[in-house]
């Protein structure tokens, strides 16, 4: 179906954050780090998959929460990033993201280990990150913790709101009823965090446009420096894939909700960074999503961490189902010296170059694309060009071709519309094996 007509039927496409999609990736037999082609900039990403819950809507590799397995998972981690410190050794690190999971639940001197291994792994890892960054739920936002991650050398606190009306907490199974959400928001100004980030949610179970309009009021009167604004995906791997509730919010309601938060944040002093991020930050709020959609590459740590290299992606051992068991492969194969990388995809030329579009989709440089790949854009894509810019969807100024604000709520159908035949087919082999 053509771009025109997939907008004009409000077909909704959850966020493309990366190209070629995981989904994709298939078993990477006798691989090895040697294989490897690293920007010199790099962006480092440690999976940490503990949570207090486990919610309704949410597909990342995690599990609960156990003192003694963390603290086992964390020394693998520590060996993990000793295998990799000749390739760190060699970088500029530009982003540290702490992700998850919950990664607030470690405690410092947990982080501590892992910092120090990072740094040891690059001396001057922490000065050269413009970005070191933790994510947390909020009910685990404590002063006194989150006073020494700071000391630590964490700049950017991200936390996964969602909402601030409690039913539709607790019908995702979560915990941070609203003053929960509003105390840690709270806790981490006194601790004068450079970057607060607040996740708020489009569609979650029980939302209408009127309580996700609230909620962003909410969230306005407390003055996040970043919210990010993510549309419910619903994976088949959760509970919400598995229940599919009656009364989850439309496609059409689900824009609504979108134009709304636009509105909001920019009458609030925020400005638009990306598709679906509102910072007051000059540099947009998230450096290391950013630098990775430019193609600088990521280095993932952990159970379930992708890594992208410029000729390959690949995955450390991962289940959307059960992460338990991907914890212990994860374990078992670093805690015996090997990587634990299971999957991934190496790039063929047409790939790179659908990728660099992709990352690049809401301001394209059409000259450094032709001087990336020898050929023109429109060439390259015809069809798609054309579509873009007759469907309003983009425009084009000093040979860059920039997303419209209709482009930009579309962004993520135009992202898909880049997918070669060949992503497509491994993702529907996926889709039906799921
Ligand atoms: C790792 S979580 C954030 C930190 C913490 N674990 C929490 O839940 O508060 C990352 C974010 O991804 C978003 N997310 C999770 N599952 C999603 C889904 N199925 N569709 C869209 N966004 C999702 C949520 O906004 C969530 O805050
Ligand atoms: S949304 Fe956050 S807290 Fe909930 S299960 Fe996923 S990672 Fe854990």
């Amino acid at each position: 179906m053509k771009l025109g007509e997939k907008i004009g039927s409000c077909e909704f496409q959850p966020e493309v954050y990366a190209y070629p999609t995981a989904r994709c990736y298939k078993r990477l037999e006798g691989f090895s780090i040697a294989q490897t082609e690293f920007t010199n900039e790099v962006n480092v990403y440690v999976h940490i998959p503990f949570c207090r819950q486990l919610c309704t809507f949410c597909g990342y590799l995690k599990t609960l929460n156990s003192e003694e397995l963390r603290r086992n998972y964390v020394s693998s981690l520590v060996r993990e990033i000793e295998m990799y410190a000749d390739i760190l050794g060699d970088k500029k690190v530009i982003s540290l993201d702490i992700g998850g999971g919950t990664p607030s639940l470690l405690q410092p001197n947990e982080l501590g280990e892992i910092m120090d291994a990072l740094k040891k792994a690059n001396r001057n890892m922490l000065g050269t990150a413009k970005e070191a960054s933790i994510e947390a739920t909020p009910e685990s936002v404590e002063y006194d913790k989150f006073k020494e991650f700071k000391a630590l050398g964490i700049n950017r606190v991200s936390i996964g709101i969602e909402s601030f009306a409690d039913g539709e907490i607790r019908m995702s199974g979560r915990h941070n009823l609203g003053n929960a959400s509003s105390n840690a928001i709270k806790t981490l100004k006194e601790i004068r965090f450079g970057n607060i980030v607040c996740d708020l949610m489009i569609g979650i179970e029980g939302q209408t446009t009127k309580t996700f309009s609230d909620s962003v009021d909410a969230l306005l009167g407390l003055d996040p420096d970043t919210v990010e604004v993510y549309a419910l995906g619903v994976i088949p791997s959760t509970v919400i894939g598995k229940r599919r509730p009656e009364g989850l919010m439309g496609n059409r309601q689900k824009y609504e909700c979108y134009e709304i938060a636009r509105k909001k944040f920019l009458e609030n002093g925020y400005f638009q960074s990306c598709h679906n991020r509102y910072s007051k930050l000059e540099d947009g709020g998230y450096v290391q999503e950013d630098a990775v959609f430019k193609g600088i590459s990521l280095i993932g740590l952990g159970a379930g961490a992708r890594s992208y290299a410029q000729n390959v992606h690949y995955r450390n051992a991962y289940d959307g189902l059960d992460g338990r068991a991907a914890i212990s492969r994860y374990m078992g194969k670093i805690n015996s010296n090997g990587l634990a990388v299971e999957t991934g995809i190496f790039l063929s030329e047409d790939e790179r170059m659908r990728r660099y579009v992709i990352g690049n989709i809401e301001s394209l440089d059409m000259r450094a694309f032709s001087r990336a790949f020898g050929i023109e854009f429109g060439n390259a894509f015809p069809e798609l060009y054309k579509e873009m810019l007759s469907s309003g969807c983009a425009y084009e100024t000093y040979n860059e071709l920039k997303l419209t604000q209709k482009g930009l709520l579309f962004r993520d159908l135009i992202a898909r519309q880049f997918f070669s035949s060949n992503v497509e087919a491994l993702e529907s082999v996926y889709r039906a094996t799921a």
